[in-house]
């Protein structure tokens, strides 16, 4: 197979925070999966547990965004603050009914950012929160001075302001946030963006609800009515076998035509990036605005036997796949998807870290982020693969999937999957402007549903890719079912 990369045409830069994720108040995200308290048998510093946080940081995690997710607009940060007992109890509705005893709140978020090295993405509560609220809580983080605020957070033990770029006005105010109407959202986002204040030199990045999937008409009313005020617009979509949310498939017992079908589905995020793109093209054709896809991965039917608002799910090949696959897209449209945030980091729907107890696992999806790393603030290079369809009759899709940048050293970095369960692939690489001296890989491969379970945790790990120098060319052999990263140096 032909794969043309051209080092001569240079686009845009790779934004590290399309290699983001997501942490709900939400069956065990955030406490067990990155929380356990202080006084936890399980190793911890100021409760955050030691083993995720290391993975975290393997794994170069960019940004994370907290505390929602459909959690965020009934959250009333408040509550979160200041000693435990005296902190409010509340029905996580969304996610269970469970009670949220808020001893996760802002000033452990803002630790748990700061011990993995990543930035913090906070998101806001408009559909259930006042004006007033949000912006104190933007006060309570970033001001320094005098003021209430930034008074009681030094009583709550932090003097020093944080820094908090990435803020978020609302979360799917289309349906869990407030089922409001796009015209309606687009005029209080302005009213509550007004007074989420820049403090000294911290610079919010202002986050506007965007659109669920293909509601396209949303994306054109933010933008029309409200476009001037937002750095950012978000954008929702989730690969499901079935959509029927009663029955959207198991994320381990499944056929080829379903692994065919899911996959499919998961390339329908081109075109919706696409789209929506488009639209802001037509309000924004300088690309000032990022499309932040904040919420992407599989949603399949919980594990049996563990609580259905808990969305606790497996993760497998496929997931490694779709993973690999949609990654590539982003990358592809680095000139506007300036953020991407995977759902969710621990323990909830594609997550890159399983737990149980004092265990942890790593899942396919977590090596496809290590090994894509690589690309993060890269300049993204033209390319072209001339990759053959396979599937099945109803489920074609392209057999394999790339993206290339190139780093500061100007080394080139090449993302592959192989999507086909049966056979390998040979991959010609022509590097256009280059001449390749040394080439390395890694790939992680297994058959479609292969998983790491806390019994066998290193069923899908990461190997050495085949990968070679032939006549000025890159050769690399991709197994069936594969992602693979690929580092050339001139
Ligand atoms: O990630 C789970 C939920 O999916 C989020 O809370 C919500 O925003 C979305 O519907």
């Amino acid at each position: 197979m032909k794969y043309i990369i051209n080092t001569q045409n240079k686009k845009a830069t790779i934004d590290k925070n399309i290699y983001g994720h997501f942490s709900e108040h939400l069956g065990r995200c955030i406490y067990e999966g990155l929380y356990v308290g202080e006084d936890s048998q399980i190793d911890n510093i100021d409760g955050i547990r030691t083993d995720v946080l290391d993975a975290l940081k393997e794994m170069k995690l960019p940004v994370l965004r907290w505390p929602g997710g459909c959690f965020a607009d009934e959250y009333h940060w408040k509550d979160g603050i200041g000693p435990n007992e005296n902190r409010k109890k509340m029905i996580n509705t969304h996610w269970g009914g469970v009670v949220e005893d808020n001893s996760f709140g802002t000033h452990e978020f803002m630790r748990l950012c700061e011990l993995i090295g990543c930035e913090p993405y906070i998101n806001g509560n408009v559909g259930s929160g006042t004006v007033q609220e949000m912006s104190e809580w933007m006060e309570y983080l970033t001001f320094d001075g005098l003021s209430p605020m930034a008074q009681l957070r030094e009583e709550n033990g932090h003097k020093e302001p944080w820094k908090v770029k990435y803020f978020g006005v609302g979360n799917e105010n289309w349906g869990c946030g407030g089922n409001m109407r796009p015209e309606y959202y687009a005029d209080l986002y302005r009213r509550f963006q007004t007074y989420v204040r820049n403090y000294g030199d911290n610079k919010v990045f202002k986050i506007a609800c965007g659109p669920n999937v293909d509601d396209y008409n949303w994306t054109e009313v933010l933008m029309k009515n409200a476009g001037q005020f937002m750095d950012g617009l978000t954008m929702h979509y989730y690969t499901m076998p079935n959509d029927d949310w009663a029955n959207k498939g198991s994320a381990t017992e499944f056929d080829e035509a379903t692994y065919y079908l899911t996959i499919k589905k998961t390339l329908r995020m081109e075109e919706l990036v696409t789209k929506h793109s488009a639209i802001m093209d037509k309000y924004d054709p300088d690309k000032r605005i990022a499309l932040m896809v904040d919420e992407w991965g599989s949603w399949y039917n919980v594990e049996e036997g563990t609580n259905p608002g808990f969305l606790y799910q497996q993760n497998t090949m496929r997931d490694a796949i779709i993973a690999g696959i949609n990654l590539n897209i982003f990358n592809k449209h680095a000139d506007r998807v300036r953020m991407a945030n995977i759902a969710q980091l621990v323990n909830v729907l594609q997550a890159v870290i399983l737990t149980e107890g004092d265990k942890m696992i790593l899942t396919p999806t977590y090596h496809v982020f290590k090994m894509y790393s690589e690309h993060m603030d890269n300049t993204l290079l033209d390319s072209y693969i001339a990759a053959e369809e396979v599937g099945t009759d109803e489920n074609k899709i392209p057999s394999v999937t790339e993206s290339a940048s190139m780093n500061e050293e100007g080394q080139v970095v090449i993302t592959l999957c192989n999507t086909d369960l049966a056979e390998e692939k040979n991959i010609t690489t022509e590097l256009v402007g280059f001449t390749p001296a040394k080439v390395t890989g890694e790939v992680v491969t297994g058959t479609m549903s292969a998983h790491n379970t806390f019994e066998a945790p290193t069923t899908v790990v990461v190997e050495e890719a085949k990968a070679a120098i032939v006549d000025g060319t890159v050769k690399v052999t991709l197994p069936p079912c594969s992602v693979a990263r690929i580092i050339v140096n001139a």
